[in-house]
């Protein structure tokens, strides 16, 4: 039987809350008896900041080296709004990604049948829809320097953020797109702003030239505006979207919003394998943030994380029949009408987000029974 060490990251607002979901998860697979989770648990966003004074303690960091994998729940809230902004509760998230080296986030966003009248969009705009992103997460503008404000002392400030792209990091995260895309339906589509950015013209060659390794995979390069434009009017034409930091963030939430809520995207975070052991660094979160304004009222949908958890099944512990089972037991609670009010049409009764957990559970053992 195989052990996996997980570093559990609540962090703040329905960070804490979803997470005890995923806790009835782990314990669930534990008890089953198949792999076994060992588990610890530290303070991460605002919780870390009020408790150290840092948004993640140099400790928790170890902890997270030291892991098979991060499950991280989200940061931040208006409590923390004025605070430096080095150490902001985001920094925190910001700092496990850049020190573990996670350069590759895969978004997937699916369409569960139960939830194609609960979209914005309409009915067949998403029906079926199973597309994925692939967002660079440790470069462009997010750490490039400089990164400041300058006081220009006539009452004007002066704020720098830098896009910042080498070559390396361009093709690393195309080839983990290609790679991807050969096992799905083999399309990627590569967004940047060649028009406006010389990154984006680096971008767009360097995608190509891996593109050169991979003649069985199509590649389509779009502006990243009309990326997004295209996401909302057909974006059933995507299969694997490939895309930088910034435009993969706002891309993201976008495609979160085709899949009825933000609430249901999850997300994995992946750094390049060991030479030695062939082990990836991973953390796997919901897409989503700490959702201030229902935060502690038990209305957030845990589907997210428990589907990132998911996610951390297949790509970091290889227990792709558990994953599979998992992402069963969410798609059966989903069919049964089952709905937390993120997701709920007009006229539907809602349920908490314990009672999400729980029935999420109760689908775990039908299907195994
Ligand atoms: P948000 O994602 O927290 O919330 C946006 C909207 O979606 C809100 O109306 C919220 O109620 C809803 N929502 C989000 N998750 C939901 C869920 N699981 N179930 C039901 N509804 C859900 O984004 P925001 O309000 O812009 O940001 C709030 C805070 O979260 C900010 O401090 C932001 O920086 C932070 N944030 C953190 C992460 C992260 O930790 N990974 C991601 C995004 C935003
Ligand atoms: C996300 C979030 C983060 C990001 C924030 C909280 C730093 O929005 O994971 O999508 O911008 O990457
Ligand atoms: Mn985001």
């Amino acid at each position: 039987m195989s052990t996996h060490k997980l570093l559990l990251l609540p962090g703040d607002g329905i960070g804490t809350e979803i997470m005890q979901e995923v806790k009835k998860v782990l314990a669930w697979f534990n008890a089953r008896g198949t792999a076994q989770f060992e588990t610890e648990e530290d303070l991460v966003g605002g919780a870390a900041y009020d408790a150290h004074g840092a948004a993640i303690s140099d400790a928790a960091m170890d902890l997270a080296q030291a892991s098979d994998a991060v499950i991280f729940g989200a940061v931040g809230g208006p409590k923390w709004d004025g605070v430096p902004y080095d150490v902001r509760p985001e920094a925190g998230l910001l700092r496990l990604r850049k020190d573990l080296q996670l350069f590759a986030n895969l978004r997937p966003a699916i369409c569960y049948p139960a939830l194609a009248g609960a979209s914005s969009l309409k009915r067949d705009v998403i029906e079926g829809l199973d597309i994925l992103i692939v967002r660079e997460l440790t470069g462009g503008v997010y750490f490039g320097e400089p990164k400041e404000v300058t006081d220009l002392g006539n009452g004007q400030k002066r704020a720098v953020d830098t896009q910042v792209y080498e070559t390396y990091e361009i093709d690393r995260i195309a080839r983990v797109a290609f790679d991807l895309a050969r096992t799905r339906r083999g399309k990627v589509t590569s967004m940047e702003k060649r028009n406006v950015m010389k990154s984006g013209v680096l971008w767009n060659e360097v995608v190509t030239q891996a593109h050169a390794d991979y003649a069985d995979v199509e590649l389509e390069h779009m502006l990243a505006d009309a990326g997004g434009m295209q996401l909302v009017r057909w974006p059933k034409q995507f299969d694997v979207i490939v895309t930088d930091n910034l435009f993969g963030d706002m891309l993201s939430d976008v495609a979160a919003m085709l899949t009825g809520s933000l609430g249901m995207l999850p997300s994995a975070s992946l750094g390049a394998p060991d030479p030695a052991t062939g082990k990836r660094k991973a953390m796997y979160e919901p897409v989503h943030g700490s959702a201030p304004d229902i935060a502690g009222q038990g209305k957030a949908n845990p589907i997210a994380m428990i589907a990132s958890f998911a996610m951390a099944l297949r790509y970091s512990c290889e227990l792709i029949t558990e994953a599979d089972l998992l992402e069963k037991a969410i798609a059966a609670t989903l069919d049964k009408g089952l709905r937390t009010a993120d997701i709920a049409e007009a006229g539907d009764a809602t349920i908490s987000t314990t009672q999400m957990g729980d029935a999420i559970i109760a689908e775990l053992n039908a299907l195994s029974a």
